[in-house]
């Protein structure tokens, strides 16, 4: 049995993937902080699909997180690592809560990077896996009000591209999904509910993003980003100086609905 372990499968684009892989008969390995949003999951997959199911709480966003997800699976073998629990934040650097960024920083950056780590050794023994990355189409320039989320999208591209290159001829390929606005409790979460860039008129669906990274993951491609107009968004900068880009990149996201 093939086993894939999705990090945020509790909602949003974590939970499209649990829907996608369970439709093609793996056991699912759930994890986020809310229990009781994880059993409903699983257990819908299980009803719909009667697949395997196997829920993991746990904090992230704590320094020991991915070795706590780790080591409560006891050497289970994951075949395909889903790195998609994260979450955004809003405002000047300078007045945000120094806890809750350093916190967001060790989700987003810390415990992906340290998963990666955990999970691959493995794969790469034994000649087979996939890792997918949630990025952002934050992942291709600065986002002032979003400072740090910007700057750990960043690291997930940049991360992604330099491991995809040394897995070369492995087996095992590691691709980066940078989902523009997207339809999901982040904004909520993250204080930017009355942004335009919220606007839900101008999101995508989690299901469309997730089928779009799950394609990309079984070719193996390295970097995928969902839609044509999230794509140009992601490449325009390079045209651009990056001053420009960034006082761009600020008036949109200043820009109220
Ligand atoms: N929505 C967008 O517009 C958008 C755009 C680009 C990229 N993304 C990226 O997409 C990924 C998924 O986000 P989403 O849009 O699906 O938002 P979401 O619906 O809020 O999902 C976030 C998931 O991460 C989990 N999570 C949050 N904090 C956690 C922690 N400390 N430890 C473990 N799990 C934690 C949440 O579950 P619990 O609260 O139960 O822990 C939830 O399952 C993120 O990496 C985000 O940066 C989103």
């Amino acid at each position: 049995m093939t086993t894939v372990l999705i990090t945020g499968a509790s909602s949003g684009i974590g939970e499209a993937f649990a829907e996608l892989f369970a439709k093609q008969n793996y056991k699912i390995i759930l994890a986020a902080r809310n229990e009781s949003k994880l059993n409903t999951v699983a257990n819908k997959l299980q009803r719909k699909h009667g697949v395997q199911t196997l829920i993991c709480p746990v904090n992230l966003a704590q320094s020991d997180g991915a070795q706590l997800l780790y080591d409560h699976l006891q050497g289970e073998p994951v075949d395909i690592l889903i790195n998609n629990a994260g979450i955004g934040s809003f405002g000047f650097l300078h007045e945000m809560d120094t806890q809750s960024e350093q916190e967001m920083l060790q989700l987003n950056v810390q415990s992906l990077s340290h998963l990666l780590m955990l999970f691959l050794p493995h794969m790469v023994r034994r000649g087979s896996g996939r890792i997918l990355n949630v990025g952002s189409t934050t992942s291709f320039y600065p986002c002032p009000l979003s400072a740090n989320y910007s700057a750990s999208k960043a690291f997930v591209l940049s991360l992604t591209e330099a491991v995809a290159s040394e897995l070369q001829g492995t087996g095992v390929t590691v691709t980066a999904l940078c989902p523009g606005a997207t339809g999901t409790a982040f904004f909520r979460n993250a204080k930017m509910e009355g942004q335009k860039v919220s606007d839900p008129k101008s999101l995508m669906s989690p299901d469309k993003v997730a089928q779009i990274g799950y394609n990309a993951l079984m070719r193996g491609k390295v970097v995928v980003v969902p839609g044509m107009q999230n794509w140009l968004l992601s490449q325009a900068p390079r045209l651009f100086s990056r001053k420009f880009v960034t006082r761009i990149t600020r008036s949109v996201l200043e820009r109220k609905r």
